[in-house]
C-alpha cells in the first residue's frame, strides 16, 4: 500500500485527503496515517495539513523498495522488488532467490554491494549512495545458446533507460558495456544455471555509474558517471524503472523469435565503433578488422583485411578500439 500511496500523491501533485486515501485503499484512517509515518521515516517529505490532507514534496532522491515499486510501469519486469541497503552481490542474491522459487521479472536492487562482481572474476566497486546495482531474474524456455543475447537486450534497455531518464545519448560497446564520451558508464554480467539443455534461471545484472565520484586509479581515465555527463541530479529509482520498461519491450520481442532480428536496426545504430577498426582479443590470438555490426544471433561481424567476415561470439572474446578502450 505504501508504494501505491506514494504513486498517488506523486501523480496528484496536490493535497489528497485522508478520507480519499482510506476509500481508495479500503483501509482505516489510522492505517493511512501509519503508512504515511513510515514513508516519512524512509526519507519522504509528506506534509499533513488538517482539512486538506497529505502533500508529497520531492526534494531528495529516496532509493528503496517503495520508491522503486511506485515508479515501476511494467507488466512483469521489475515485479516483485527485493531491495537491500547492503548485499554481497545482487547477482548472487538473485541466484539464491531464483533457486528458492522467485519467478521471472523479480528485481534485486541494492544501495551498495560488499562483493560486487564484474566479468572475468574481477571485482565491481559498489559504494553506497552513488550508483545503481540491480539484477533481473529470468526463467526462459529457450536454448542455453540464446542466453548470450540477453546481455544485448539488456544493453539496449540500459541505453534507452538512460536516455529517457536524463537525456544522455549512450552507446553500446559490444557485448557488455554502455559508454558515453568514450568512457564506460555501465557494465553488465549475465549468468545462468543450466542442467543439460534445461535452463533453471538466468540472472542479468547491471551496474550504472550515476553520481560524480572518484574512480579507482586504474579505471579513472575510462570511467564516467551520468551526473558528470548531464550536470543534473539523476533519480536512481527512476533510472531502474525506465530500464525495466525498455527491457520488457525489447525482451518480449526477443522472446517471440529467440533472435535479435527485430531489434537489430536499433542495436546497430547504438553500437560504438561501427564501421571502425577494432581489435578482437581472442584467447587464440588477437586480430584486427572493421566492425560491421551484430547479426541476429548477437555475434559481432568483423571484416578482415582480405574481405572475409568473421562472426565473433560474445562468450569467447572481448573487443576494444585500436587506440584504446572504445
Ligand atoms: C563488468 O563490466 O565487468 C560487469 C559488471 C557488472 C556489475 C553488476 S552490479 C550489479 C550486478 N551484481 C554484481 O555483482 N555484478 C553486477
Amino acid at each position: 500500500m505504501k508504494s501505491k500511496i506514494l504513486a498517488l500523491l506523486r501523480e496528484r501533485r496536490d493535497y489528497v485527503s485522508g478520507q480519499e486515501l482510506c476509500e481508495h485503499f479500503g483501509v482505516s484512517r489510522t492505517a493511512v496515517w501509519k503508512a504515511v509515518g513510515q514513508l516519512k521515516k524512509e526519507g519522504y517529505e509528506i506534509e499533513a495539513v488538517k482539512n486538506r490532507g497529505y502533500l508529497l514534496t520531492e526534494r531528495e532522491d529516496v532509493f528503496g523498495r517503495h520508491e522503486l515499486e511506485s515508479r515501476m510501469a511494467t507488466r512483469w519486469a521489475g515485479h516483485p522488488v527485493y531491495f537491500y541497503e547492503s548485499v554481497s552481490s545482487t547477482n548472487q542474491q538473485a541466484k539464491q532467490l531464483a533457486e528458492s522459487g522467485c519467478g521471472q521479472g523479480t528485481l534485486v536492487a541494492a544501495d551498495m554491494q560488499t562483493a560486487g562482481r564484474g566479468r572475468r572474476g574481477k571485482a565491481w566497486s559498489s559504494p553506497a549512495g552513488t550508483n545503481v546495482y540491480f539484477t533481473l531474474i529470468l526463467k526462459p524456455e529457450y536454448d542455453p545458446d540464446c542466453v548470450s543475447m540477453v546481455t544485448l537486450v539488456m544493453a539496449l534497455a540500459v541505453a534507452e533507460g538512460i536516455r529517457a531518464t536524463c537525456g544522455v545519448e549512450a552507446g553500446i560497446k559490444w557485448p557488455n558495456d554502455i559508454v558515453a564520451d568514450g568512457k564506460k558508464l555501465c557494465g553488465m554480467l549475465t549468468e545462468m544455471s543450466v542442467e543439460r539443455d534445461y535452463i533453471h534461471h538466468v540472472v542479468v545484472g547491471a551496474g550504472i555509474n550515476v553520481r560524480r565520484q572518484e574512480f579507482a586509479p586504474e579505471i579513472a581515465d575510462r570511467a564516467v558517471s551520468l551526473e558528470q555527463l548531464c550536470g543534473q541530479r539523476v533519480s536512481r529509482a527512476m533510472l531502474i524503472a525506465n530500464v525495466m520498461k525498455a527491457f520488457e519491450k525489447f525482451y518480449d520481442c526477443f522472446e517471440r523469435e529467440h533472435s535479435l532480428a527485430g531489434l537489430l536496426e536499433q542495436y546497430n545504430r547504438l553500437l560504438v565503433s561501427r564501421d571502425g577498426e577494432v581489435c578482437v582479443l581472442d584467447p587464440k590470438g588477437e586480430y584486427r578488422g572493421i566492425s560491421r555490426g551484430v547479426n541476429a544471433r548477437g555475434e559481432l561481424l568483423v571484416e578482415l583485411a582480405d574481405g572475409r567476415v568473421t562472426e565473433v561470439y560474445a562468450g569467447e572474446v572481448s573487443v576494444r578500439g585500436v587506440y584504446g578502450y572504445v
